[in-house]
């Protein structure tokens, strides 16, 4: 490889330029851009159908795309003039049916796509197998193998002609939860060691987290909302963005003079004109419980608001935490809160609700102004 220019001034690895697919006439991809670094992981984030793997696909040179541009290292892998064969692209994949050659054994799978003396190929295939801890596999076949150690075998394959890009499709999706874990991680620290540039697709918001230096959140063929897992999670860009990452509680109110009045206080909704219905989002996990006093709750403050009462009517214990339901008493709504596992109220039980301000998203009600408010 020649050596590369400062990294300030190198191309990113992947540049994906408004790539555009159309399955008979229907959008599928309506104008997706990626940037990809060297050693870099991003998540293509979002719900069944909205196009994840159709990028996915165009990227690897497996399907055509309709208008955009691709490059890797700055150089054209497809655009108006260029189609680069997928072979040719230096791009490894590994989808979820990663389908290992039941005829070759663990060493013939990961030497299939190297070129070269058969002494580099060994040299690579023991290399490769070390890294994903199967060497001691290199001459049983895929049907002794454990499902993980067939998606490791499958990694060390799709490592072993060293791509410059990896393409993930949901690779781990078939694996239980604690080998899933493991895998993943082991995953991350052979790419990054190798600097590879990984684009993953999921629907599973845990392992984009777990995963990413970068999340696109995709919804109907578009990414809404790009950037570091924290922002994303801690500042969604509409309420679905914030739904998606976990439950959501969702208070409605309407503008008047900069503020929204609820029943946990006002909000600061700066920008939105009187009268723009506002929907207020807080996670279970940011709502804070106290008890009632003979009818009465803590005092208001500037950090929670008001507090609100509201009536056990469930509770579950899950682990570390309780997820707990509420029926609110000012309009009978049904609020959760996600509270340490050490409280377990019983239903009836009533207690007080708090939402911390700085922990509330305020989006104005679609079909209303259109652009985000401030909290
Ligand atoms: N070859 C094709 N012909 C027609 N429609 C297609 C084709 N491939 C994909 N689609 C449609 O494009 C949309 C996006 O599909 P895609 O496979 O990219 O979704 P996805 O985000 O990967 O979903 P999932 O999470 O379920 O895998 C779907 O509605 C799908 O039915
Ligand atoms: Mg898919």
């Amino acid at each position: 490889m020649p050596p590369s220019p400062a990294a300030s001034a190198a191309p990113p690895r992947l540049e994906v330029r408004d790539l555009v697919r159309r399955f008979g006439g229907r959008e599928v991809v309506g104008g997706v851009s990626l940037s990809v670094e060297a050693g870099q992981v991003t998540c293509l984030l979002g719900p069944s159908g909205c196009g994840k793997s159709t990028t996915l696909r165009m990227i690897a040179g497996v399907d055509t795309p309709d208008a955009g541009t691709i490059r890797a290292d700055g150089a054209p892998v497809f655009d108006e003039t260029v189609q680069v064969p997928p072979e040719s692209r230096g791009i490894g994949l590994m989808f979820q049916d990663f389908a290992l050659f039941p005829h070759l054994d663990v060493a013939g799978n990961v030497a299939f796509g190297l070129k070269g003396p058969r002494a580099d190929r060994d040299r690579i295939v023991e290399a490769q197998l070390a890294k994903v801890g199967m060497s001691r596999f290199a001459r049983k076949y895929p049907h002794e193998l454990s499902g993980g150690e067939q998606q490791r075998v499958a990694l060390a394959r799709a490592l072993a002609p060293r791509p410059r890009i990896m393409l993930m499709d949901e690779p781990f999706s078939g694996l239980d939860e604690r080998l899933r874990d493991d895998i993943r991680d082991e995953t991350l620290a052979v790419l990054q060691a190798e600097g590879t540039a990984v684009v993953l697709v999921t629907h599973e918001p845990a392992e984009a987290m777990r995963m990413a230096d970068e999340i696109a959140l995709m919804r109907g063929g578009r990414i809404v909302q790009q950037g570091a897992p924290y922002n994303i999670y801690n500042a969604p860009v509409d309420r679905e963005a914030a739904a998606f990452f976990s439950d959501v509680n969702v208070i409605r109110g309407q503008v008047r003079g900069a503020l929204t009045e609820t029943a946990f206080g006002q909000f600061l909704t700066p920008g939105l004109p009187d009268g723009t219905e506002v929907e207020i989002v807080i996670r279970p996990q940011h709502l804070k419980i106290d008890f009632d006093r003979a009818g009465r709750g803590p005092l208001p403050t500037a950090a929670e608001g008001t507090p609100a009462r509201g009536v056990v009517t469930r509770a579950r214990f899950m682990g570390s935490e309780s997820l707990v339901e509420f029926r609110m008493d000012f309009d009978g709504s049904v609020l959760k809160a996600q509270v340490p596992s050490v409280f377990l109220p019983r239903p009836g039980t009533p207690l007080w609700l708090m939402m911390r301000r700085d922990r509330c998203f305020v989006f104005p009600v679609r079909g209303g102004a259109d652009q985000p408010a401030a909290r």
